[in-house]
């Protein structure tokens, strides 16, 4: 059944648990993800980008998300707009059957400039007074992701914000994350605490330098019953990096963060974990495999099977690791 982050949130949070957030592009994608849910009787949460709209289209993936519900009636999903970048973004989601959105008004509508408080609260404001009248919630956020080691925004793996950002900017204020939620009334709220986007995260195993995990527990104590965000949360397993580098691939040495650190925020109020490059990279290794190791191959099954069972095992172990697992 299709189901609000509300629902699943307050759920989530009234049985300590946490829900990872599985980015999806594609039907191999929502697949995997509904059968690692499936196996270990676990509430999931698909999340499509931008990007993942304009690639797959609205319509293919209103229809995929309808098959998989279909598929598993017993498993609630909660179909999410991912970094939605405007109150217009969000609405057509809205329409196409997403059940939440996050509108990200801590970046301008061109995805890179830092925006400042009176817009982001502005803009998160009319998506919730809109989405709110149609039950459909809403996820904001509050401060830039980007790297606390180089002071860097995280444009480098794609999207985020360009050039270097203060310390300030880099972490969420509690104090200001009171009043935002109360100001915006937002169902959930992302924080930055020193992740970003994509495989390259940070230098070394993360200290509490560098992943602001103190912050996450102040914000908590401020904010007792807000469901808190994680974004940026793969943790670019060394393993799977080995697998690519093995068949061809050239992925540069790199840390992520370590699921410890997810459990530690599980406990200070952290119910929506996002994860995308541990799944990309999943699925990359085996089709790398498959292909340098059978190079008289062509029918796209033989590597994209192998590429889905792989990311249904990473998810799969993430439901497990966060106790989202034996939830449904
Ligand atoms: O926001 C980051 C997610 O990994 C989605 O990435 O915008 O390339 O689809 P994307
Ligand atoms: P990762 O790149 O760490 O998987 O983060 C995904 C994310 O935050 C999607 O919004
Ligand atoms: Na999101
Ligand atoms: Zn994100």
């Amino acid at each position: 059944a299709r189901i609000t982050l509300r629902q699943l949130l307050d759920h989530a949070a009234e049985h300590d648990y946490g829900v990872p957030a599985f980015n999806i592009n594609n039907m191999e994608q929502a697949l995997a993800i509904m059968e690692a849910a499936n196996t270990v009787d676990a509430p999931v949460i698909i999340q499509a980008s931008r990007g993942a709209r304009s690639y797959a289209n609205d319509i293919m993936l209103k229809h995929m998300m309808d098959a998989v519900t279909e598929i598993y009636p017993h498993i609630p999903v909660c179909v999410h707009l991912d970094h939605g970048n405007g109150p217009d973004t969000c609405m057509t989601a809205i329409q196409s059957g997403f059940t939440s959105v996050m509108m990200d008004g801590s970046l301008k509508a061109d995805g890179k400039t830092p925006a400042d408080w009176d817009y982001n609260v502005g803009v998160t404001k009319t998506v919730t007074t809109m989405a709110h009248l149609g039950g459909i919630s809403v996820e904001g956020e509050l401060g830039v992701l980007g790297s606390l080691e180089t002071g860097m925004g995280d444009k480098e793996d794609g999207h985020g914000a360009e050039g270097k950002l203060s310390h300030d900017q880099l972490l969420t204020n509690p104090d200001e994350a009171v009043k935002f939620v109360k100001e915006t009334q937002v169902d959930a709220l992302a924080i930055a605490m020193g992740t970003s986007h994509g495989a390259y995260k940070f230098t070394r195993k993360p200290d509490g330098d560098i992943l602001a995990m103190k912050v996450i527990e102040e914000i908590h104590r401020k904010l007792p019953s807000t469901h808190l965000v994680m974004h940026g949360s793969s943790s670019v397993p060394q393993d799977l990096q080995e697998i690519i580098n093995a068949h061809g691939g050239k992925m540069k040495p790199t840390w992520g963060v370590p699921v410890s650190e997810i459990q530690r925020g599980i406990k200070n109020g952290v119910r929506k974990i996002n994860i995308d490059t541990d799944n990309r990279m999943a699925m990359t290794g085996q089709i790398r495999k498959v292909l340098s190791e059978h190079p008289e191959e062509f029918d796209p099954r033989k590597y994209l099977k192998p590429a889905m069972e792989a990311m249904a095992k990473l998810c799969k172990q993430r439901l497990q690791e966060f106790n989202t697992a034996g939830q449904a």
